[in-house]
């Protein structure tokens, strides 16, 4: 959505203001190929976005950046993604603006479904359009590499592969609708800390993510299922043995597919529609998470957004 107003409360001319869904990310596969020398892991990873939001507001002003959000725990300054979104933005350009940013957040941190990454990516694409910046999906993509492994993908978080550290991006056939119970246990987890521990525990199991790409191609929601695994649970789950027991938990309630999304520590079920995920959800109610009903995203949520 974007409002043109003829004089914001700042006195800037023409001033604009737009308003952005940032969806959060999952991953409906991720392998863990070596460490590099950069320090980062090689990955192989199918990503997808699910409609699971924040809303970031943005608007120009005459100098300087403002964050401000709904939750207190989020910083305002540079250790705020968004911020140095902004940042980069305005450096890279040389703008003589500046921009004050508004974060609706609804992502848990810390989760593993890339909340902080997603507003960045929001921030970038708000950016482009309050100054008319004209940059390309290719450039968009470049700046947003820089901020950090999952912000390309989430410029534009319909089912992709992605290579690298996560940034080098192919698109692939939009996955079919799923519906899916996401479990928040009532902690964070660093995603540094989950990568670093994987030296220490064995890798039992790989996703297939061929599999996976031929089910997207085929639409065969057996096959997606079967296709997909995330080997950051070994170290996530090493690390904090209560996943485990949530794991448990939610394999029996059922679903298609029980699994940890990104470095954890979320648990994402899949099932087979929109009331079963209210059923499963509703089993829930009790537990010490935060739990969100929530479905894959496709072009038609972009257009939107
Ligand atoms: O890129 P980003 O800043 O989101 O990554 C956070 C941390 O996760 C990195 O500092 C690194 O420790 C780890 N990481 C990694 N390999 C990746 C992505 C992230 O080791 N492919």
């Amino acid at each position: 959505m974007i409002e043109y107003s003829l004089k914001s409360s700042f006195g800037v001319d023409m001033g604009k203001k737009i308003s952005i869904k940032a969806y959060a990310k999952i991953n409906l596969a991720l392998d863990v190929l070596g460490k590099r020398q950069d320090g980062y892991h090689e990955l192989e990873t199918v990503l997808q976005g699910i409609d699971l939001h924040d809303v970031v507001e943005m608007e120009r002003t005459p100098a300087g950046i403002s964050v401000s959000c709904n939750w207190r725990e989020l910083g305002s300054g540079p250790e705020n993604l968004a911020y140095r979104a902004a940042q980069l933005v305005l450096d890279s350009f040389a703008l003589d603006y500046g921009v004050k940013i508004h974060l609706q957040k609804k992502i848990p941190l810390a989760a593993g479904l890339a909340g902080g990454s997603t507003d960045a990516a929001a921030v970038l694409l708000g950016m482009n359009e309050l100054f008319s910046m004209g940059l390309s999906r290719k450039e968009l993509q470049e700046m947003a590499a820089v901020l950090g492994s999952d912000v390309p993908f989430c410029l534009f978080p319909l089912t992709a592969y992605a290579r690298g550290r996560g940034e080098i991006i192919t698109e692939l056939p939009a996955c079919p609708r799923l519906w899916l119970v996401v479990v928040k246990p009532p902690f964070g987890i660093s995603t540094r800390e989950v990568y670093a521990h994987l030296p220490n525990v064995a890798i039992r199991e790989r996703p297939d993510i061929k599999g996976l790409v031929r089910a997207l191609e085929n639409g065969e929601k057996e096959q997606l299922f079967s296709g997909m695994h995330n080997v950051l649970e070994y170290a996530a789950f090493d690390l904090y043995p209560v996943l485990s027991e949530f794991l448990c938990v939610l394999r029996e309630i059922g679903g298609h597919k029980v699994m940890m999304s990104g470095s954890g520590p979320t648990l994402l079920v899949f099932q087979e529609d929109e009331a079963s995920a209210r059923k499963t959800a509703s089993l829930l109610e009790n537990r010490d998470c935060s739990v969100y009903i929530a479905r894959t995203i496709g072009p038609e949520d972009l257009r939107q957004r």
